[in-house]
């Protein structure tokens, strides 16, 4: 069999054959590994609009169709038909669980959630009104001073010890964060809870009263966390590898993926949003705003429109907006002006020819802030839980990217265009003729 090859001209004429790979599905690479070695130049691709970091066995987009598939299974389906630990398990192992096997990893996940109690006392040296993405990435990478039998990464017994036990305790971490920006005692987790009921109750409950679960929001924040589990390559799982591949440890590596979704080009554009449809404040005001978002001079951004992969609609957008509608009946918010605003403002922008052009649809942080919202999940809690959903695929990622063979350390390489080398200036010599910085 003849194997396809991209052949190049290198600058001194040379003829060089590169290797063409083929996925299961999706666009075929290009191995330029030796370029460099062969042709003595680099590529250049700020962002990796058109580069593959790695080879990867978990998630696959097709952004022109919109689909979402985790391990082949797409995600309407998990929506319908799974729960988040089934997708959880899904995730990290491959393979849908059976019934026992679904058992032992929903008991294991639930016996881990409690936090070493000194790291509780770690919460109280923050400032009351931290933001709790803050908190959660600083806690998380404390957790390598905490749990030392699972520093050694070429176990595989210390990384699924760690895989159960982030995923266990990130809810319980996250709880406590809220709690603490409100000033409210830490509630202990619960194991006779599924994962979902067990973290509206550690963020809602009071020990004043009994707390009773609502099974709408239950079912909304379990459908929630099924859509954000994993995304493949995105900002924060490529942090995650990235700073896996130098040895770190995996809770190291985790909070550098929390820290990395915090911005609110990725997972923080959920509470973006929000803030966003605040200030739009009425539907009179949405042309104005859709205005600016198209004026180059203005920096501002319709916040939860347009994405990297997606040139169509966002499928996780499409299933949260159903869910969104429930959980308002549900909560007596189906008046809520600010779900009719976001339906007014995705109706302009999908009309627009601004955003027809470039293909800006609606993504999955649209109307998630507003499901949070009508459950009373304070803003700054939205990247938080997010956080929560992505551990699972932050965790599958590191997992495959610690025992790939082909791994090696990520070192991206640059264009440098910085001054030439240059003799070393006394202090009397030198003439500050330039800006600082
Ligand atoms: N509002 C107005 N214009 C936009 C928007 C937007 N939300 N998004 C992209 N554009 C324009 C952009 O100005 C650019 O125009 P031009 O070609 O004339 O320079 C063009 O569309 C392409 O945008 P880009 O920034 O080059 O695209 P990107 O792939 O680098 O960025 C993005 C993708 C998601 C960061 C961007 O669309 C954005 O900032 N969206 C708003 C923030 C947001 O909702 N983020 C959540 C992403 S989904 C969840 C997640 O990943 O965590």
């Amino acid at each position: 069999m003849t194997k396809e090859v991209f052949t190049l001209r290198s600058p001194d004429g040379q003829k060089i054959e590169l290797p063409i790979r083929k996925g299961t599905t999706g666009p075929d690479v290009i191995e330029i590994g030796k370029l460099f070695k062969e042709c003595g130049v680099f590529t250049y691709d700020p962002g990796f609009v058109s580069t593959g970091s790695c080879e990867s066995k978990i998630t696959y987009i097709d952004g022109k169709d919109g689909v979402l598939t985790y391990r082949g299974y797409r995600v309407e389906q998990l929506a319908k038909h799974s729960n988040f630990i089934e997708v959880a398990y899904l995730l990290l192992y491959g393979e849908l669980p059976t019934s026992d096997q679904l058992c032992q990893f929903e008991t294991s996940i639930t016996r881990h959630t409690m936090l070493n109690e000194g790291m509780l006392r770690f919460f109280n040296g923050f400032r009351y009104d931290a933001h709790p993405m803050a908190v959660v990435s600083a806690v998380v990478g404390s957790m390598s001073a905490y749990y030392h039998d699972t520093m050694d990464i070429n176990s595989v017994e210390a990384q699924e010890i760690f895989a159960h036990r982030i995923i266990a305790k990130i809810p319980t971490i996250a709880a406590a964060a809220h709690k603490l920006t409100a000033g409210q005692p830490f509630i202990y987790p619960r194991n006779d809870l599924k994962y979902a009921e067990n973290f509206l109750r550690m963020l809602f409950a009071v020990p004043a009263e009994e707390y009773e679960i609502d099974e709408v929001a239950v079912e909304a924040l379990d459908l929630l966390l099924i859509l954000h589990a994993d995304h493949e390559q995105n900002c924060s799982t490529s942090t995650v590898r990235m700073a896996g591949s130098s040895g770190a440890n995996p809770y190291s590596a985790i909070a550098a993926g929390i820290s990395a979704l915090w911005g609110p080009a990725h997972g923080g554009a959920n509470e973006a949003v929000l803030r966003m449809l605040k200030e739009i404040g009425s539907v009179s005001n949405i042309q104005k705003y859709v205005e600016k978002a198209k004026d180059k001079k203005d920096s501002f951004r319709l916040m939860g429109f347009g994405h990297r992969v997606y040139k169509n609609y966002d499928p996780r957008a499409e299933i949260i907006r159903k869910m969104c509608h429930k959980v308002l009946i549900k909560m007596g918010h189906l008046e809520s002006p600010l779900f009719d605003l976001a339906l007014e403002l995705e109706q302009v922008a999908l009309n627009d020819e601004y955003f027809i052009k470039k293909n800006l649809y609606p993504n999955v942080d649209f109307y998630s802030g507003i499901i949070y919202r009508a459950l009373g999940i304070p803003t700054s809690m939205f990247t938080v839980i997010f956080a929560m959903a992505r551990t699972v695929g932050w965790v599958a990622h590191w997992r495959e990217m610690i025992t790939d063979p082909n791994g090696r350390i990520s070192r991206p390489r640059q264009l440098y265009s910085g001054p030439r080398e240059r003799d070393y200036l006394n202090i009397e010599d030198r003439v500050r003729d330039h800006p600082v910085g």
